[in-house]
């Protein structure tokens, strides 16, 4: 062949090959999604912030998990449930099944359900260690989350992901939201002093907690913190508890190991006796309960009594709520605008609303967001949380 021929010859192959390129392309995204080209999702400073959800139940619950997770749903998020091991795998399974068969959740690949379950005692330290788990997946999983979120399948939002991003969005990136206070008052003698033993992290049968007879002098090297175990904690500190560079993480984990509710305390202790992060605390759990008082074990189960003063409360979530309590269906109508076993639909979801078809089942750029009436309440109550931090008056005091 000569110079030229050859030449066109390469031209020739390389317009199949860009021919071939597209036509793949093109059948590729038409398959998984029903618009020519699937949204590219960006995350970093000059992007909105965007959230990694941890969301867990026990036997029984997929289908909880399950609404709530769509309630929550958005593409940039990530997502990680958690069946604990006293389910089934079938139910494990069904969660997966079911999950997948969202268009856009199959799309963006973002939820992921955990296969190895772990087993948890009631108020026993293996809630820390699971906790810790999840975070350390995500974190592994996703470069791109900014808050850590923690939630039961008896919870639900009151407000859109599109709100909470948005509001969110003004918010400095290192911050924490942890519930927390040094006055432990009548905890010093029944969850700090005595010891107890989670038999969960050697026992292979189910079983509770135990007591022992001695009990231990309060903490003097370090100051204890107690407070909500509901917690939207800042990737860096994360890193903090989870890598372990300093071994602050890690001792105070092993004390905690012996600790009733650990859960209530690991995380309040850690980040205030650590002078990097103690100021980055934010002393709010961001979520709506009603207490008895004195306070039971668990707040009260929310119902639609209760649904005026819960959205008035400019809390980002609530808890807790019987299996599909009316008040959940008015969540859904009124605040997520959210149709049956459908996501909650946000600024990302392109479709036209009808019953017969989902809005979220076609969708264009992810990375806009269009806050709604919920978005107001829930930026006045960050606002004032964060007049609270300028004032530090309120940190691991
Ligand atoms: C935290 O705030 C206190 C009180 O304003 C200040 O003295 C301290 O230097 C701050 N620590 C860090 C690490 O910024
Ligand atoms: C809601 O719960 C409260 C107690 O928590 C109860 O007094 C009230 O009757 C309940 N309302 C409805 C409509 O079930």
């Amino acid at each position: 062949m000569g110079a030229e021929k050859k030449w066109l010859f390469t031209l020739f192959i390389a317009a199949l090959l860009s021919l071939l390129l597209l036509l793949l392309l093109t059948s590729l995204s038409s398959f998984s999604s029903p618009k020519p080209f699937p949204s590219i999702i960006h995350h970093g400073a000059h992007y909105p912030p965007a959230f990694a959800y941890y969301i867990y139940g026990g036997r029984g619950d997929a289908d909880r998990i399950l609404r709530l997770l769509l309630a929550v749903y958005h593409p940039r998020n990530r997502y990680l449930l958690h069946l604990v091991a006293e389910a089934s795998d079938d139910e494990r399974n069904r969660l997966a099944a079911s999950v997948k068969a969202v268009p856009a959740i199959e799309a963006f690949g973002n939820v992921d359900v955990m296969g190895k379950p772990d087993r948890l005692t009631y108020m026993g330290s293996s809630n820390i260690a699971t906790t810790l788990r999840a975070a350390a997946i995500l974190l592994r999983m996703d470069g791109g989350w900014n808050w850590f979120v923690t939630l039961s399948a008896l919870d639900y939002p009151l407000l859109t992901q599109d709100d909470l991003s948005h509001v969110f969005s003004s918010v400095g990136r290192g911050l924490n939201f942890i519930d927390h206070t040094s006055e432990l008052g009548w905890k010093e003698s029944q969850r700090v002093q005595p010891i107890v033993v989670d038999p969960a992290i050697y026992l292979a049968r189910r079983s509770q907690i135990f007591h022992a007879t001695e009990k231990r002098k309060t903490p003097d090297a370090f100051k204890v913190f107690t407070g909500s175990p509901w917690v939207v904690l800042s990737r860096p500190f994360l890193e903090f508890c989870v890598l372990g560079w300093d071994n602050l993480p890690r001792t105070l984990l092993m004390y905690f190991t012996n600790v009733v509710l650990s859960q209530e305390g690991y995380f309040h202790t850690v980040i205030c006796n650590s002078p990097e992060f103690m100021n980055t605390t934010v002393n709010s759990d961001l979520r709506y309960m009603i207490w008895d008082n004195p306070p039971k074990m668990e707040p009260h189960f929310l119902n639609i009594s209760d649904f005026d003063q819960m959205v008035q409360s400019g809390a980002a979530f609530a808890r807790q709520f019987h299996r599909d309590d009316p008040v959940l269906n008015m969540v859904d109508e009124r605040i997520l605008m959210r149709g049956h076993n459908r996501a909650a639909p946000g600024a990302w979801c392109s479709g036209r609303q009808s019953w017969l078809m989902d809005p979220c089942s076609q969708w264009g750029d992810v990375n806009v967001f269009k806050p709604g009436p919920q978005a107001k309440k829930f930026e006045e109550s960050m606002t004032s949380l964060l007049d609270d931090l300028n004032s530090q008056s309120d940190q691991c005091k």
